[in-house]
């Protein structure tokens, strides 16, 4: 009998709860021995009372006993190295990082998850792409991997169902940001899924779960404790998520700008975090290289038109077509013009998202369909000055309604004044 009152009560009242009494509750929750409503309330007790670095841990370590690990270092014979963002806006890290670091000889295998709230998900992108099959077996991932030298599927059912579980409640239940909760989600994820080296993409701002450096650190420190005691070395980046990343917002166009990217043709601050975590994957690999010999491979790559070679071979091995014509198209897309002139003080990240996923691109409950052609593509960004009339964006939309409803959102989204303008790389810090 488990004794999940208990439990949740001496949580609600701040005790430490034990290893075992944390394995009885989530393991009872994911054989649905334990009703969601407890669990619930549980995490809302760790929501206000937090964890223990032990208790972090331990739930992290249940977490993975809920289901079944890979180990694809064993499988590949190679040391894996993964990466992780925490979520945001405009988020197409991995589908450009994916192909640079498999150019330079290094296997990319990962599992990667969906959208949630107004923060997009690599697998709804991919599934812009007709034919691209995002659940493979798991004997046919890994040969692909080695064969291909990358692929990106969506995570198994066997692997930590219990944060499959847990996840989709934290969701309606106001409980997603929570440090511990989110680092054991995320590193239970990875260490299930036997990444020996591991880069974390900590988001930070109004996009963000986390919206200030220091609880970003906070996250990135939890994280990073939770690798190093299961032997995995873990490095953090902290990134600028107050504004959209790069320009594209929405799945087809995130896919475009990613691939662009591939080709050097990226925006700025986009292709600096891309190549900044290739260096460092690179840099943890078996390669042996350092990393501003790590950053010169991935430079190398992207301006041979390897990176993109590899994009094309990697998508044509998972069904899909590398023809970009062949992306969905939104039949409306509309400028939006700025009012006034100025300097862009800020363009708010939630914003930009809220105005995504209301035209479409994002889920507002679970049983939504994504429409994969709309988004937004912001063409201005902090720091750049505009005149009355000048485009700041492009709103892809299904109807015209639609279009009108989220040139207003957008619009609203900048901040126009008279400077100075805001500099801040979208590299913030690097922790490990
Ligand atoms: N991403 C995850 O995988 N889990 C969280 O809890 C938050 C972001």
């Amino acid at each position: 009998m488990i004794r999940a009152v208990e439990l949740i009560q001496r949580k609600r009242d701040g005790e430490e709860l034990s290893a075992s009494e944390l394995s009885e509750l989530i393991l009872g929750y994911a054989r649905g021995e334990v009703p969601d409503y407890q669990l619930a309330a549980f995490c809302m007790a760790v929501f206000f009372r937090g964890m223990t670095p032990a208790e972090t841990y331990a739930l992290t370590d249940a977490m993975i006993r809920s289901g079944e690990t890979v180990d694809l270092g064993v499988a590949l014979g190679r040391k894996v190295v993964d990466k992780h963002s925490t979520g945001g806006v405009g988020d197409k890290t991995s589908l450009s990082v994916g192909p640079i670091v498999a150019a330079c000889g290094v296997p990319f295998g990962k599992m990667s998850g969906r959208g949630l709230g107004h923060t997009g998900g690599t697998l709804d992108k991919l599934e812009s792409i007709s034919g691209f099959q995002i659940e493979l077996p798991l004997d046919a991932f890994v040969t692909q991997v080695r064969e291909v030298g990358m692929a990106i599927v969506g995570q198994t059912a066997d692997l930590v169902p219990a944060d499959k579980l847990l996840y989709g409640l934290r969701d309606v239940t106001a409980t997603v940001d929570q440090v511990s909760l989110i680092a054991a989600s995320i590193m239970s994820k990875k260490l299930a899924a036997g990444a020996q080296a591991i880069v974390l993409d900590v988001k930070v701002g109004d996009g963000a779960f986390m919206k200030t450096l220091d609880e970003a650190r906070l996250l990135a420190e939890a994280m990073r404790a939770l690798g190093e005691q299961a032997g995995r070395e873990v490095v953090c980046l902290l990134t600028d998520m107050d504004q959209p990343l790069g320009g594209a917002v929405g799945n087809a166009l995130e896919l475009v700008e990613a691939r662009a990217t591939l080709r050097g043709e990226g925006p700025a601050d986009f292709t600096e975090l891309v190549l900044d975590a290739c260096a460092r994957l690179l840099a943890l690999s078996d390669l042996g290289v350092d990393l501003d010999e790590g950053r010169r491979r991935a430079e190398a790559v992207v301006a041979d038109g390897s990176a993109e070679a590899m994009w094309c071979s990697w998508i044509e091995a998972q069904g899909g077509t590398s023809d970009e014509a062949a992306l969905p198209v939104a039949p409306v897309v509309r400028e939006v013009r700025a009012t006034s002139g100025g300097v862009v003080e800020s363009l708010g990240a939630i914003a930009v998202g809220m105005a995504a996923v209301h035209l479409g691109a994002g889920r507002q409950t679970k049983a939504d369909e994504i429409d994969h052609a709309v988004g937004v593509v912001c063409l201005r960004k902090r720091g750049d000055t505009v005149a009355v009339g000048d485009v700041l964006a492009e709103v892809h939309a299904r109807d015209e309604a639609a279009a009108a409803g989220a040139e207003a959102e957008v619009l609203a989204a900048y901040a126009l004044g008279d400077g100075p303008a805001d500099t801040r790389s979208v590299l913030l810090d690097v922790i490990g």
